[in-house]
């Protein structure tokens, strides 16, 4: 049976990741990151956390990556710091978990002769469009200490096909969102506020747009990635639709039945440079080479989430901004 290693397997994407993959009947050992409460994150209540070999540890620790890598086939590498505000006030903390982090994990594999390394890019690298949609060849633009920390990782893990021959695929989604997302993203940002009964609702800027991807069909994309051997490639999983953020409230307020005042927060607004205005992908490249498409429409994937919001709100903190 084919062993899995999946880093960030305690985060959103990670934890959705890890239950697609035993479905599927992979063999899944899943890193959580180590903290004293012994919190395995998204893992903790899932109902295939019996059949997942959960180990918790840290990516900035090589010691320990050498170790959690070995006996693994394949690594899917999702463990990151994720958010861009914290970014600009821990940028330090960007640079060790991002780029020393995959480092480690790279060495590792190169150590342990994995077969196949899928490193964990974002669309975020692109900055904002400089044509649509964004394919592969788009230039990288640095816009935030985040971007600037997974351009890094992206280039560390080709130049280790490059140098080494280790067989690295990078998978670049764009945004995903859907059931687990924590509260620092926009769309649980919006929705937890008006579940909560709040009648004015704090925000940012409404005008970018983003390429949308239900959680599960960014799992998908992922998995499809496991029949290619285009090594030393970047692949774009992104479903070739945008929406404002204008537009991804208004959705929400038609699918929860309210009405509230948008109030414009202004330590929600971001540097002028800094945001990202519209990022809207290509995925042919992705879709020439497997089955892989998007098959949850935004109305769909928006009323799983607000189901799954309904039921787990005391688990968020809406009354705060959570970066
Ligand atoms: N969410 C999106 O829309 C999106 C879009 C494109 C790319 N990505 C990428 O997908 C990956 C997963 O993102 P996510 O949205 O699930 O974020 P997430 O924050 O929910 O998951 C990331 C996980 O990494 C773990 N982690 C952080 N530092 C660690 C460390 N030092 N050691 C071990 N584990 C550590 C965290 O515990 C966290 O659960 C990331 O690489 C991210 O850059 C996310």
């Amino acid at each position: 049976m084919v062993k899995i290693l999946v880093t960030g397997a305690d985060g959103f994407i990670g934890s959705h990741l890890c239950e697609s993959l035993v479905k599927k009947g992979f063999c899944v050992r899943a890193l959580s990151q180590y903290n004293s409460f012994n919190f395995w994150g998204h893992l903790e209540k899932s109902e295939f956390l019996k059949d997942i070999k959960l180990i918790s540890g840290d990516l900035r620790d090589s010691f320990f990556c050498a170790k959690l890598v070995k006996d693994i086939d394949v690594v899917f590498h999702l463990g990151a710091l994720i958010a861009i505000p914290y970014s600009y006030i821990a940028p330090q903390s960007y640079v060790d978990t991002n780029i020393q982090g995959t480092l480690n994990m790279l060495e590792a594999a190169k150590n342990e002769g994995v077969s196949k390394f899928i490193h964990t890019s974002t669309s975020e690298v692109y900055g904002s469009a400089i044509y649509t949609p964004i394919d592969e060849k788009h230039p990288l633009q640095p816009q935030s200490p985040y971007s600037a920390s997974k351009i890094s990782a992206d280039m560390m893990a080709l130049s280790y096909y490059n140098s080494f021959d280790l067989p690295v695929i990078v998978a670049r989604p764009f945004n995903a969102y859907g059931p687990r997302q924590s509260a620092r993203a926009i769309i649980p940002s919006i929705i937890t506020q008006i579940l909560s009964g709040q009648k004015e609702i704090k925000l940012g800027d409404l005008s970018p747009k983003r390429d949308l991807n239900f959680v599960l069909d960014t799992c998908e994309g992922f998995i499809s990635l496991l029949n290619l051997n285009n090594f030393g490639e970047v692949f774009n999983i992104a479903s070739g639709i945008e929406y404002s953020m204008q537009e991804v409230l208004d959705k929400i307020l038609k699918l929860t039945n309210k009405e509230v005042k948008i109030i414009t927060d202004k330590q929600r607004l971001r540097p002028k440079n800094s945001e990202v205005t519209r990022l809207l992908g290509d995925s042919s490249k992705l879709k020439a080479k497997t089955s892989w498409s998007s098959k949850i429409s935004i109305d769909e994937g928006l009323a799983l989430t607000i189901s799954y919001i309904e039921k787990n709100l005391s688990e968020y903190k809406s009354g705060i901004y959570n970066v």
